[in-house]
């Protein structure tokens, strides 16, 4: 019989993705979505072979229905308190009084567990979703993918092609950084989604690439030199991010202000993905560092 799998956030870019590469997997998919979702975003989940529901996250009843039978239950919700905390409860609760036994949080990110609370607004945000998911009844697991490639070509101090300049915090010029595509997060979550034993957290990268290498590559890739710019220490980094965030109150409201890519850049030279469990499923086709900098 074909595993079930409920997905939340599929309107959204890696929720998509995920929706996707569990039809491309033989999964039966559920989409939950909103009444305010874009018409357009729902009717591609269904032309790609989704059941689409509409739910209202805030009536446990409704949600406890679009659960029953789901082997997993995956969320890719993307936002603040009140969704990464607030509406991922509920759906926990739901899947929980459906008896659905796997959960896959909208984790997505560094690894958070090994960061000090008060580095990462957003990733204080899953460690206090993960106080009442590690305290429930279903097994739970992590993905933990580092940055999204793509950032790479959002012209960062970390790497810029405008300036053919790589920047680097401490003294960590050869500190490799984790980066997964998109896709290869989707796949990856979608082959642990069917995946009926699943570990607590699950760590991958396409590739780990260090400022240095990245010097080199942009190099390889542009035929132009890259330079690489020392950005101070990673102690004046927090320092400085912390008086912007202060600074900046209104930023609490948004999922993306300055100080929140400062405090991810911050994050990508703090904590490493290792062991990598990118051999659970052989069948995830590796995006290499070369592919994803040569299209910027
Ligand atoms: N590691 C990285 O570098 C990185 C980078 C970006 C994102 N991420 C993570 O990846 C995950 C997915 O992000 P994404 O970029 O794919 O997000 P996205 O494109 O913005 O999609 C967000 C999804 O969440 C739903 N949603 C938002 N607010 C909601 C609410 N109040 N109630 C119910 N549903 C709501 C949206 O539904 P509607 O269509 O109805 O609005 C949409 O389906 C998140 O955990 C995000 O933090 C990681």
């Amino acid at each position: 019989m074909k595993p079930t799998v409920l997905v939340a956030g599929g309107t959204g870019n890696l929720g998509e993705r995920i929706i996707k590469a569990l039809i491309a997997r033989g999964a039966e998919v559920r989409a939950i979505v909103r009444k305010g979702s874009k018409p357009e975003k729902v009717e591609y989940l269904t032309e790609l072979g989704a059941k689409v529901i509409t739910v209202d996250l805030s009536n446990a009843e409704e949600l406890k229905q679009a659960c029953q039978g789901a082997s997993c239950v995956v969320s890719a919700l993307a936002g603040l308190h009140d969704v990464i905390v607030d509406s991922q409860t509920k759906l926990l609760d739901a899947a929980i009084a459906a008896n659905v036994p796997r959960f896959i949080p909208s984790d997505y990110s560094s690894d958070f567990t090994k960061l000090p609370e008060g580095e990462n607004r957003n990733f204080d945000l899953r460690k206090e979703f993960h106080q009442y998911l590690d305290q429930s009844p279903i097994a739970a697991t992590s993905i933990l993918n580092g940055a999204f490639a793509d950032i790479l070509s959002y012209g960062t101090p970390l790497y810029s092609v405008k300036n053919y300049s790589v920047g680097y915090w401490g003294d960590k010029s050869d500190w490799k950084i984790d980066f997964t595509t998109m896709d290869n997060t989707a796949d990856y979550t979608a082959a642990a989604a069917i995946d009926p034993s699943i570990p607590k957290i699950l760590r991958i990268a396409s590739f780990q690439i260090s400022p240095n290498e990245l010097v080199s590559v942009g190099k390889d890739v542009k035929q132009q030199e890259f330079k690489l710019v020392p950005m101070g220490s990673l102690e004046d980094f927090s320092a400085s991010t912390k008086e912007e965030r202060a600074a900046n109150p209104e930023g609490e409201k948004e999922l993306y202000p300055s100080w929140q890519g400062k405090q991810y850049l911050h994050s990508m030279f703090s904590v490493q993905n290792t062991p990598l469990d990118n051999n659970r499923y052989p069948d995830v086709q590796w995006t290499s560092a070369i592919e994803v900098i040569s299209k910027i």
